[in-house]
């Protein structure tokens, strides 16, 4: 697939432009890194190849500059992000560089049903890989045997974003955005798409979480866009 279509358009542009923050003689290029590394990679290329899951993502690039906008926004030096299903990951290693190039030393863990990402997009994105080859809802659903996983996960992240992911190709959507609530941070943004989302649902969830565990989370939910069903959830306590 030629490089320009996996490149989102909105930070095509912002990369072009002449950013006056950055260093003279700095190079920080993210299209150009990316590009190199996958040039130098054979095995990134033929993933691409052979998932359609990348390619459909690429398509769709609204969530990722929501996500850009909303950590410039937050003035937050050092954010915490996750991503849910991010296929690839190359538009993360895009957005991780362009931001690191704003000197934000931006750190994006990930965590999928497949294991796709890259060990060298992995260290692009400055984060871990949490994909257990299981679902979300699994993982959550199962304490015991993914104790340790879940104890590093909770209230960890400034920023997460599922595009077309968990909240999406599962039967579990409020479930999942219950999970990917308790990800996040005081004050941490949940960008996610969802189908069958149940407000009244997810609200019970947060009651009965607080009332067992002795917890005062709270919660602000937005509609973000009409075309997709995409929420931002926000934990206000
Ligand atoms: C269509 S791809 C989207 C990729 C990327 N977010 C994008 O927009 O380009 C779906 C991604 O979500 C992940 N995924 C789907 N259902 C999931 C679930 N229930 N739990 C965890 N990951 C899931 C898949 O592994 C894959 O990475």
């Amino acid at each position: 697939m030629p490089l320009l279509k996996i490149v989102p358009i909105e930070i095509r542009r912002r990369i072009t432009k002449q950013n006056p923050r950055r260093k003279k003689g700095q190079k920080l290029d993210a299209m150009q890194e990316i590009k190199k590394l996958i040039s130098e990679d054979p095995e990134i290329a033929k993933t691409n190849e052979m998932s359609r899951f990348p390619n459909f993502g690429f398509e769709y690039r609204g969530g990722i500059t929501e996500l850009y906008n909303s950590i410039i926004r937050s003035r937050n030096k050092k954010p915490k992000i996750m991503s849910i299903g991010p296929g690839l990951g190359l538009d993360l290693a895009e957005l991780n560089i362009d931001l690191n190039s704003v000197g934000i030393e931006s750190s994006i863990d990930v965590l999928s049903l497949q294991k796709l990402v890259n060990i060298n997009i992995l260290k692009l994105l400055n984060g871990k890989d949490y994909s257990q080859n299981v679902a979300l809802e699994e993982i959550f659903s199962n304490p015991g045997k993914y104790k340790s996983v879940i104890r590093e996960l909770l209230g960890k992240y400034d920023f997460l974003i599922a595009a077309l992911s968990a909240g999406i190709y599962t039967n579990y959507s409020t479930h999942n955005c219950f999970f990917m609530f308790l990800m996040l941070a005081p004050q941490g943004e949940a960008y996610i798409d969802v189908n069958h989302f149940d407000e009244d649902k997810f609200r019970q969830m947060v009651k009965n979480h607080n009332k067992r565990y002795g917890t005062d989370l709270n919660f602000k939910i937005e509609n973000v866009t009409k075309t997709i069903e995409r929420i931002k959830i926000t934990r206000i306590s």
